[in-house]
């Protein structure tokens, strides 16, 4: 078996039908796919570092979305790498026709790409799936030339365990299923470790900033039902069977008004260190 066919998350279960996201099935294929990044984490990563001809390694990339946002920032070149076959064909069909846009199927840990090729690289929503962040972080220093900057977009448990609001959906996952906290407590990062896994793998400066980044727009709670049933984006939700899914989208849909529109934001911690 190669570190490709290795799943790097030990999600314990808490009942008995309770299961992690696999990232290797077809059938979670278009789990990060399909959307687009939002003007508000444009902002934020604008105020971290300048995309513009920039070369980008963007690690667990998964669907693809934020290659393409990278370029739309101006960055001259992205590599998006996976260790998921089927992620990375859901993201070359997302960023088909984009120039400038390249995959690897590599894992996190080995990319497999030459030293100091990057100016940049980001791992969003990658690190709590990882269980080794030094091996992470020393690859990502390999990759960085000179002057280059690390930038890490994860939630820590603060972050995740932000009260349910209309806005802050995944709130409600947890008053309605407690139980999912073990999960999340088992595999959300303290910041501090991040920082000193950082550091030990020998990036500088590291800072850490708050991001409240819009995650979709739903005309109203049907298509939030929709979303929430269809597991799209959340692996957490890969952890409820069918029928414990079905009850949370009852509980969430409750929780909204019917008749108006629902923007979701998702909170987040950036982790940017230099080298
Ligand atoms: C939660 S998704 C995030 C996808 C994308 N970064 C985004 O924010 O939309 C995590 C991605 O990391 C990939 N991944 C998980 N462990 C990995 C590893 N050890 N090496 C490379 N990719 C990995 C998964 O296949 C998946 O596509």
């Amino acid at each position: 078996m190669s570190y490709l066919d290795v799943k790097t998350v030990d999600v314990k279960m808490t009942t008995g039908d309770l299961m992690a996201i696999d990232f290797h099935s077809e059938s979670n294929r278009l789990t990060y796919a399909g959307r687009e990044a939002g003007d508000d984490w444009a902002r934020a990563i604008r105020s971290v570092v300048s995309p513009e001809g920039g070369r980008v390694v963007d690690v667990g990339c998964g669907g693809g979305v934020y290659c393409k946002a990278w370029l739309g920032l101006g960055a001259a070149s992205v590599v998006g790498v996976d260790f998921s076959a089927a992620m990375l064909s859901a993201a070359r069909e997302y960023c088909e026709g984009l120039r400038g846009v390249t995959f690897r199927h590599a894992g996190a840990y080995d990319t497999g790409l030459p030293d100091a090729a990057a100016d940049i690289v980001f791992e969003r929503a990658l690190i709590h799936h990882l269980d080794d962040l030094g091996a992470c972080f020393r690859e990502a220093r390999r990759l960085l030339a000179p002057g280059g900057t690390l930038i890490v977009q994860d939630r820590t448990i603060e972050d995740v365990t932000r009260p349910g609001t209309p806005s802050h959906l995944r709130g409600y996952f947890f008053e309605r299923f407690p139980e999912l906290l073990e999960t999340e407590r088992a595999r959300r990062p303290a910041g501090a470790a991040v920082e000193a896994a950082m550091r030990e793998a020998g990036f500088r400066a590291v800072r850490t900033l708050e991001l409240a980044e819009t995650r979709r727009e739903y005309a109203g709670v049907e298509e939030v039902r929709a979303d929430l049933l269809a597991r799209t984006g959340r692996s957490i939700l890969h952890e409820l069977n069918d029928a414990q899914l079905e009850d949370l989208a009852a509980y969430v849909c409750g929780r909204l008004d019917a008749a108006a529109p629902v923007r979701e934001s998702d909170h987040w911690t950036l982790w940017v260190a230099s080298v």
